[in-house]
């Protein structure tokens, strides 16, 4: 089986990678010359756990191959993935610009049956977009005869555990709209779900709607949470005890009930402002999904108020030590991450930042530049601070050395985004601690 996948970010290259694992001849796609000239030679553009190796051996065993050049390998292939970004537009639309871009080069250059398949996360339509769009060019050229299908692949991985679950997902979601296309796409993915086979097929306006509705859910449970922490600490309850105490009810669950400073990344904030965006153009208001974006803009201030109110206010020339500057563990993506508020907010107030990340600090310098010193590891960057703020939970953050953290460190205050540390524990050491949700 050929197939193409174009756009090779996170999703593009994770799945054209696990493909070819599977025995498919994959070709990737990107229109950026530089980052397929680096994959060519082994250098994997993004860090994702494991992801190097599938690379490597799969491009060497010639099944992985790169190109910039769609025309030209179009015509060979029986799937073409759009894989390519859909940020946000100025309204908070999903800016569709990428997708429309792939769809015309294909339109331009197709002259046999192809499936097209949409795996980036786009309005509810966009697949049918997609299909008007070729269909419309495909008879400015005079083939009429030609036939092509498209369909809906929503994507569903986790940076920094992407690769593990591309290979074993919890499902996958299709939308079709022909026999064909259903065929071609339980081939593709019957080896990934051999024991059991977990295809959801269904219409495309539902499938795409479900890659929405699923973020949008986990957005929900992360503010939720970040609102019950709120209430805790004004109250005095312990919200790591109601998170316990909650998500033992089978109908609740554990996962995605853990309080912070805020979701991030390059999903969730984009993908609930165009629901929101999605549904005011059909005259719907989503009242709750503006209360989960509402809190989340406010929980991402949280650290700074915190530190901001233990000082008294008083920040200016302070020294900071920051633990974490991607959006979660295991990537380097910072893309809208909460570190990055809290920086801006410090710099703001006339502070030094000493920023530490185990993977995401070139990301961040290419969004702050200088403005952070971007430390060696945990003890560089907490020299002279007067306080340590963690708003990543990476595990090698979980069990510092405290008796160096006393020695480099200033003054003893440490204020924890994500709930990592023992807040009696660190006081017996003589730490001021503030968590999430707990006094
Ligand atoms: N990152 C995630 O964890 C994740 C998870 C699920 C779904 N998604 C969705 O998948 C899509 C891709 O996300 P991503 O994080 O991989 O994006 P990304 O920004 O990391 O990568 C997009 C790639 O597409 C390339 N590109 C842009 N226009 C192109 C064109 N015309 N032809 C060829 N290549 C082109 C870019 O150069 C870039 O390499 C988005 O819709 C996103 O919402 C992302």
């Amino acid at each position: 089986m050929k197939i193409a996948v174009v756009g090779t970010g996170y999703v593009g290259l994770v799945s054209g990678a696990c493909f070819a694992e599977m025995g498919v001849d994959v070709t990737c796609v990107d229109i950026n010359n530089e980052k397929i000239e680096a994959l060519k030679q082994g250098v994997i553009p993004i860090y994702e756990p494991g992801l190097k190796s599938i690379v490597q051996r799969n491009h060497e065993a010639e099944r992985l191959h790169f190109t910039t050049d769609l025309p030209s390998i179009l015509n060979g292939m029986e799937i073409v993935f759009i894989a390519v970004g859909t940020p946000s537009d100025e309204h908070g639309d999903a800016d569709l610009s990428q997708v429309m871009q792939v769809a015309e080069t294909i339109a331009d250059h197709v002259n046999r049956p192809l499936l097209i398949v949409t795996k980036s996360t786009v309005p509810v339509g966009t697949s049918y977009r997609v299909r008007d769009l070729i269909r419309r060019r495909l008879d400015e050229r005079g083939m009429h005869q030609l036939t092509f299908d498209v369909a809906s692949n929503p994507e569903f991985l986790k940076e920094g555990a992407a690769v593990n679950d591309f290979m074993s997902p919890d499902r996958v979601v299709v939308g079709v709209e022909s026999e064909q296309a259903k065929e071609l796409m339980t081939k593709l993915y019957r080896p990934f779900l051999l024991n059991n086979f977990r295809v959801i097929f269904m219409d495309i306006l539902s499938s795409e709607m479900t890659k929405y509705a699923s973020n949008a859910m986990l957005a929900t449970r992360i503010s939720f949470m970040n609102d019950i922490a709120n209430l805790c600490e004004r109250v005095g309850a312990d919200v790591n005890m109601v998170r316990r105490g909650m998500g033992s009810d089978s109908r609740i669950g554990r996962s995605f009930l853990y309080p912070g400073c805020g979701y991030g990344g390059s999903c969730f904030p984009k993908d609930i402002r165009a629901l929101i965006s999605v549904a005011e153009g059909v005259g719907y208001e989503m009242k709750l999904l503006k209360a989960v974006e509402a809190v989340n803009n406010q929980q991402k201030n949280i650290l700074f108020e915190k530190l901001s109110n233990h000082f008294g206010g008083k920040l200016q020339g302070l020294t900071i030590a920051l633990w974490g500057l991607s959006f979660k563990p295991e990537t380097d993506d910072v893309r809208d991450a909460p570190s990055l508020t809290l920086i801006r907010s410090l710099l703001d107030a006339g502070v030094t930042v000493r920023a530490y990340d185990p993977a995401a600090i070139e990301e961040a310098r290419r969004v702050l530049g200088d403005a952070v010193y971007y430390a060696n590891d945990i003890y560089d960057a907490a020299l002279d601070a007067d306080a340590l703020i963690v708003p990543t939970e990476w595990k090698v953050f979980r069990l510092p050395n405290w008796e160096v953290l006393k020695k480099v460190m200033r003054s003893r205050v440490v204020i924890d985004g994500r709930n990592i540390y023992n807040g009696t524990e660190l006081a017996s050491l003589g730490f001021a601690y503030q968590g999430i949700g707990q006094l």
